[in-house]
């Protein structure tokens, strides 16, 4: 029983020794493992007189009990210790500057945000459609008929599934959300477009932004006023503005946008093939029949909608006289913009 308290002792100062879990795995099995020092004391109960077995075995039990209780206690101090070394190796000074910074928007990008950020201003909601849509929406439900020229093999890709192709344009999102929104609804749907269509000012993937404004009241003038804001916003000049009288199937009436061109201040140059104007984007009243495809009720509502070239405002916003530029992702155009 005198040895008891000795191996206590033993513990205590070899714990306080330790400086590895490995190590206090070792000592631990040494003394409480199953051909440990514990377990032979338990053995040697037979051979203690029968007086003193109580006894004894009321102390080895501490003894056991005693060492667990230190064990664990090492164990908790050795994984926190290690943690705390760990995280002091891994530690990153945030505060530190960069020495160069890596990576740039693209110009694109930069140009849908700041597009984005003007409707947000103006009270327009952003809504999204995919990219692979149904020729439903994106022909029949917007009043284009089987027979129209924009349905040509020529200009749209189609996919290799019935009834799908690669949409071209964003107007298919003005049905996708006035099938799922009731009015009042006013958004816009930024997001890629496709086209077979390539050369200097064309490529078969390009962007839009698309906007819609269904309402009681919606009228041409209306239209005629974010549109105009818009582009004042967007240029951060007063522009001259005009509107166009042109042809939709899904808008009556419909108009093409005109700015006077921002390269040459309208005095004619390469650009605006000398007329002094730059086409920017087509817009008109929703034909009746397109609200009617969406169950909207023309007695109640009407609405005008928009539809931008994202590359085109982009180009001309850097005077950039290439589309291909935005594709080639040469770094020393990129860097350019921020
Ligand atoms: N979807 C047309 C295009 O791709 C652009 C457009 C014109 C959109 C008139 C409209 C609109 O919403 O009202 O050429």
């Amino acid at each position: 029983m005198e040895n008891i308290e000795k191996i206590k002792e033993e513990i205590r100062s070899l714990l306080s020794s330790v400086s590895s879990l490995k190590e206090l795995r070792d000592i631990k099995s040494k003394y409480l493992g199953s051909k440990g020092v514990v377990k032979e004391l338990l053995k040697k109960i037979k051979e203690v007189p029968p007086e003193l077995r109580r006894e004894y075995g009321k102390k080895v039990n501490e003894l056991k009990e005693f060492a667990e209780k230190l064990f664990r206690e090492k164990e908790e101090e050795l994984k926190r210790r290690e943690l705390e070394e760990k995280l002091k190796g891994e530690w990153v000074d945030l505060t530190v500057p960069p020495e160069r910074v890596v990576g740039s928007l693209h110009p694109i990008t930069i140009t849908l945000e700041r597009i984005k950020e003007i409707f947000k201003g103006m009270g327009f909601e952003v809504e999204e459609g995919p990219e692979i849509e149904l020729e439903e929406y994106n022909f029949d439900l917007l009043n284009i008929p089987k027979e129209h020229p924009a349905r040509d093999m020529q200009d749209t890709f189609y996919v290799n599934k019935e009834g799908y192709l690669l949409r071209t344009h964003t107007s298919p999102v003005q049905i996708r959300t006035m099938l799922k929104k009731k009015p009042p609804i006013q958004m816009i749907a930024p997001g890629k477009v496709y086209r077979r269509d390539d050369d200097p000012t064309h490529s078969p993937m390009f962007h839009q932004v698309e906007g819609l404004v269904v309402n009681e009241y919606a009228n041409f003038r209306h239209m005629k006023y974010v549109i105009e804001e818009f582009l004042r916003r967007f240029f951060e000049t007063d522009l001259p503005v005009r509107f166009r009288t042109s042809y939709f199937p899904f808008t009556e009436p419909s108009a093409e946008v005109d700015i006077g061109c921002v390269i040459c201040n309208q005095e004619g140059c390469r650009v605006c093939k000398e007329t002094g104007w730059l086409e920017v984007m087509g817009c008109g009243m929703v034909h009746p029949k397109v609200l009617e495809n969406c169950g909207i009720d023309t007695e109640i509502y009407q609405g005008f909608a928009f539809g931008m070239g994202v590359e085109r405002l982009a180009m001309l916003l850097y005077g950039i006289d290439n589309i291909k530029l935005f594709y080639e992702n040469d770094l020393r155009f990129i860097r350019q913009f921020f």
